[in-house]
């Protein structure tokens, strides 16, 4: 296929008004939006919520809520009652600045009110994905010795608290809780609505975020209250969030976007937040589209490679009339889905890139660039971007290396939970270049083309999925001897998750073991990082000296098998 560009579209812009291309950046530029700016104190659900209703956009709608039966609204005003309530209530039983409070909830507003009631009094707050399974779920609030959670009674299922010895005090939003159990909604009717917000300083923790690499259990990336400078302004100028517009990103806030994107930056930015509770389909996201007359939509390349493959019969029964901005994150969005975006939306999809641990975007699309289909885009204002080789010397144009990043920029991670060395190793050549894991090129005028990871993560759908993780479910089970785990090419979600093991001695393979051995996997850590293929073979590929499976080796005989 030939690419073709695509200009920029006619059109008023945050961007184009605010800063001219080639222009230089400080970030320091962004910090008199904030209250902090004079006061010197500084809360994250403070300038999301409070700051709005003090500017007197009280009555402005926050949060639209939709799934199959339900239909809920809050105004910015209604939001800040609700948090002071629920803030007021984890107050009341123990919580504290600095405390880990995890969130285990499906998308819907109790999600949004928990992070902002526990940020408002200074906890770190920790959002579990809704679909993790016990597993997943342990090893996180484990590793930093969380002592709260705030859950619902139908995810309290997979939270294994005897293996949880740390955790104190469970909140649930059903309205009888059991046992020692609090409800924090039946407790919120009774307290009060205002509330004290407990100032911190900017490099204060505010969330954690578990995310995989090819090595290890997941890690726990603290970001800082400092971030909002960054994701206010990339809500601003590459999400281009205006004060009438309405938003919706699809991301559950388990994952870094539906935090960052998701809750943070469109309530620093005044608008509308739509949150969908259904799974997708089709017709259940256009609907929200039209229904909730959403103007910006952040999602991600599976998505719209479902929403491509399900055809226009079903497109054309919506009027989308009111989008007016689409951008995409999290894989690698192909040229198709970019010219798709074109025939069926009549817009174009702009591409972002960013990390867990970047805290925000770095490279992306803006509505007044260009777009090269294939590219993520360039830097966005205040950042440079280059490419490295294994000595850490910069390459020209057109060659692939390490994609690297000038340190610092205000949403970088504050710290790697009780890891210094891994916090470390995102810099092997230094202080001066964050290096991404990614593998990229420039062109001559700065477009960053992905290609590929430098290690072992997978990437499907968007989601970061740890071989190690994988790997160490699969050898729990007892038909299994070895394993090694791999992503393998798919067409739809960018790549799936190949599992080869050998088995012990005694089992046969059969379709039903290997159909047990991926339940194993899905109800234990999680259904996205279930093996979709799982090969057995008699021998997995190992290093001779330390004896490692050698997922490179898997993955060349993947390909050519
Ligand atoms: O490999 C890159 C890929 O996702 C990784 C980061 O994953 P995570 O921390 O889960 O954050 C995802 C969303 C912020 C990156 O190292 N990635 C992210 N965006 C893109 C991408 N790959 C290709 N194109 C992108 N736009």
């Amino acid at each position: 296929m030939t690419t073709k560009i695509l200009p920029p579209r006619l059109g008023s812009y945050n961007v184009a008004e605010e800063w001219m291309e080639g222009e230089t950046f400080n970030w320091e530029r962004v910090h008199p939006v904030f209250t902090w700016y004079e006061s010197g104190k500084v809360n994250m659900s403070y300038e999301c919520v409070d700051r709005h209703v003090d500017e007197g956009k009280g009555d402005k709608i926050a949060l639209h809520y939709f799934s199959e039966n339900e239909e809920e609204t809050y105004t910015y005003e209604e939001l800040q009652r609700e948090v002071n309530r629920w803030s007021n209530v984890l107050k009341d039983h123990g919580v504290t600045k600095g405390d880990f409070v995890f969130v285990f909830l499906p998308k819907h507003p109790h999600c949004h009110i928990a992070m902002l009631a526990a940020i408002k009094i200074g906890a770190v707050v920790g959002p579990l994905f809704e679909a993790f399974m016990e597993e997943a779920v342990k090893d996180r609030i484990n590793d930093c010795e969380g002592e709260f959670l705030i859950t619902n009674s139908k995810f309290l299922d997979r939270v294994n608290r005897p293996e949880i010895p740390s955790l104190k005090t469970v909140f649930t939003t059903d309205l009888e809780a059991s046992g020692s159990d609090i409800s924090i909604t039946k407790e919120a009717k009774e307290a009060d609505d205002q509330a004290e917000t407990v100032w911190v300083d900017l490099d204060d923790g505010l969330n954690i975020h578990y995310t995989s690499g090819s090595t290890g259990k997941p890690k726990g990336i603290i970001h800082a209250h400092r971030n909002m400078i960054q994701q206010y302004q990339t809500g601003r100028w590459v999400l281009d969030l205006k004060e009438d517009d309405v938003y919706w990103c699809t991301a559950h806030p388990g994952w870094v976007t539906g935090t960052v994107y998701g809750v943070f930056a469109p309530l620093l930015n005044g608008v509308t937040t739509v949150i969908h509770g259904s799974r997708f389909s089709a017709d259940s996201w256009y609907q929200v589209l039209e229904q909730a007359q959403v103007s910006v939509w952040y999602s991600a390349p599976t998505a719209f490679r479902m929403l491509m493959a399900n055809g226009d019969k079903t497109l054309e029964k919506y009027d989308l009339s009111s989008l007016r901005h689409v951008l995409s994150v999290g894989e690698p969005l192909n040229p198709e889905v970019i010219y798709w975006g074109e025939k069926a939306l009549d817009l174009r999809i702009h591409d972002t890139w960013w990390m867990t641990e970047t805290g925000a975007q770095l490279v992306a699309n803006l509505p007044t660039r260009t777009i090269k289909p294939g590219s993520m885009g360039r830097p966005i204002p205040g950042i440079e971007v280059t490419v490295l080789d294994e000595e850490g010397d910069e390459l020209p144009a057109g060659e692939t290396g390490h994609l690297a990043i000038k340190s610092s920029w205000p949403s970088l991670m504050k710290e790697v939970w009780k890891n210094e060395e891994k916090f470390k190793s995102y810099f092997p050549y230094g202080e001066k270049w964050y290096i991404a894991g990614d593998l990229a090129y420039l062109d001559e005028e700065g477009y960053v083309f992905f290609q590929g990871r430098s290690d072992d993560m997978i990437n499907s759908s968007g989601e970061r999925i740890g071989p190690f993780e994988v790997e160490s479910k699969l050898i729990e089970h007892e038909a299994v001897k070895e394993v090694g785990v791999i992503g393998k090419p798919d067409p739809v979600r960018g790549e799936i998750v190949k599992a080869f093991i050998a088995l012990n001695e005694g089992y046969e393979e059969s379709a039903e073991l290997l159909e047990e051995i991926r339940l194993f996997v899905r109800s234990g850590l999680a259904a996205h990082a279930a093996p979709k293929e799982i090969e057995v073979v008699d021998e997995l590929p190992k290093t001779q000296i330390s004896g490692k499976v050698l997922r490179r080796e898997l993955k060349k005989r993947d390909k050519a098998g």
